[in-house]
């Protein structure tokens, strides 16, 4: 069985994630995909709400467990039986982080993880979660960007 974790804040989840869910779980049997609860960070939802946001939006897609976890990314992968990190990659200007992230996670797991990296179809490049929640904080359409249920979630919390 090959397993791997997707994991990131999907602060919201985007078209450009759900791409690189669906491609990621075609090549291995299990993904997990991994929200990040990062006490020290604001975001937009809550946990819950972005783990719920995600199971919605992939619940046609079988192979896929989403989940929250805290701490270390690697310890969390040993948990759920992954050894390999799943990454999508937009433009040469997310590589440098990437990169260096990468290698931080190879060095703590002592190579036993490896991350693989997916570059982000054409159509998603130019979309980020903090694009998505720019415009609809000034009222712009986000409907390319996220599914229906996911910008009525996010119009509600600019609304408040
Ligand atoms: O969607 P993001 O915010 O770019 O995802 C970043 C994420 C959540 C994958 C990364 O920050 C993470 O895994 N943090 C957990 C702490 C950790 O393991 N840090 C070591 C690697 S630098």
């Amino acid at each position: 069985m090959k397993s791997a974790i997707y994991p990131g804040s999907f602060d919201p989840i985007t078209y450009g994630h759900i791409d690189i869910i669906t491609r990621s779980a075609k090549i291995f049997d299990n993904l997990t995909v991994a929200v990040l609860n990062n006490r020290a960070k604001h975001s937009l939802f809550s946990v819950d709400e972005r783990v719920n946001m995600i199971k919605d939006a992939v619940k046609d897609i079988h192979n896929i467990s989403v989940v929250s976890y805290e701490g270390l990314l690697v310890n969390y992968a040993r948990e759920v039986g992954a050894n390999v990190i799943i990454r999508g990659l937009r433009a040469v200007t997310d590589f440098e982080y990437e990169l260096q992230m990468s290698q931080t996670n190879a060095k703590l797991s002592d190579g036993d993880i490896e991350t693989i990296f997916l570059n982000t179809d054409l159509r998603y490049a130019y979309l980020s979660s903090s694009t998505v929640r720019e415009v609809a904080s000034f009222g712009g359409d986000i409907s390319k960007f996220v599914t229906k249920e996911v910008a009525e979630l996010v119009y509600n919390k600019y609304k408040k």
